[in-house]
């Protein structure tokens, strides 16, 4: 089986700093990946490069197709999206105009999807003339999680999605992943919440400055002492 994503030797440099060096790695079609490492590591740099916000080395190929002429946007066409780090959603504009900016892809009928994203986040209904800005925290990690399901994505690639968030919030956004995940929908997942990553997740890997270190199914991992010691706590 060929996977969704494949990522070859992608690099990503800041001017002198190489932030991800020679990383290569697949997620096949309906797996929840997860992607760990310390701060710095180089997790939100190979999303970015990934969903085209950033140029990156090496080669990224989305349902076998390389994607180094695709840009951002035709990507999120294609079926990417991206949930980034700090969630960036439109602070001066509405929550409807926020998800509806998030299916500006498509030009067929959005009604029904925003039904669906409502009835995901009754909040976000209650609030649905609100402006972005003045959210909760939590709130807004639901806009934005809204926002990318509005384009319908085959792969979903979400930043650290749990962070800031109340030990509540971060359950019912993972309990609402293992329904993603349930669905059929591909799920690459960067969180420093390992344990409840590694509960999600099929498979893992492990990212240290730049570089993959360690890589296997999510129980391989739970039981690895490097893994436990390093991300796990104990
Ligand atoms: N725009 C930038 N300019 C210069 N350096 C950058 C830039 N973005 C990231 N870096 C550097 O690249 C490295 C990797 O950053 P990245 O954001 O990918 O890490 P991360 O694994 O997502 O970390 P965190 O867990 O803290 O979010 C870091 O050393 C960071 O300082
Ligand atoms: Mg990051």
């Amino acid at each position: 089986m060929k996977p969704l994503l494949e990522v070859r030797d992608m690099t990503v440099s800041y001017g002198m700093i190489a932030a991800v060096r020679s990383v290569s790695f697949e997620v096949y079609s309906g797996e929840t990946v997860v992607l760990l490492g310390a701060n710095g590591a180089g997790k939100s740099s190979i999303l970015r490069a990934v969903s085209g916000l950033i140029p990156g080395g090496g080669t990224v190929r989305f349902e076998g197709e390389d994607l180094a002429a695709i840009p951002a946007h035709e990507r999120v066409a294609r079926g990417i999206a991206h949930v980034p780090e700090g969630r960036h959603i439109f602070g001066n504009l509405s929550v409807k105009e926020n998800l509806l900016l998030g299916a500006w892809v498509r030009r067929s009928s959005l009604a029904g999807d925003l039904d669906r994203v409502l009835a995901l986040f009754p909040r976000l209904k209650e609030r649905y003339s609100q402006s972005g800005g003045t959210l909760s925290g939590g709130e807004q990690q639901m806009l934005a999680v809204g926002r990318a399901l509005m384009s319908r994505p085959r792969l979903l690639l979400l930043d650290e999605p749990s962070m800031g968030l109340s030990p509540k919030l971060v359950e019912s956004i993972f309990s609402m992943l293992a329904d993603f995940h349930e669905s059929g929908m591909t799920l690459l997942v960067v969180e420093q919440n390992a344990a409840m990553a590694l509960t999600l997740a099929s498979r893992a890997y492990v990212l240290e400055a730049g570089e993959m270190k360690l890589s296997g199914t999510a129980a391989e991992l739970q039981d690895n002492p490097l893994v436990r010691s390093a991300y796990l706590g104990e």
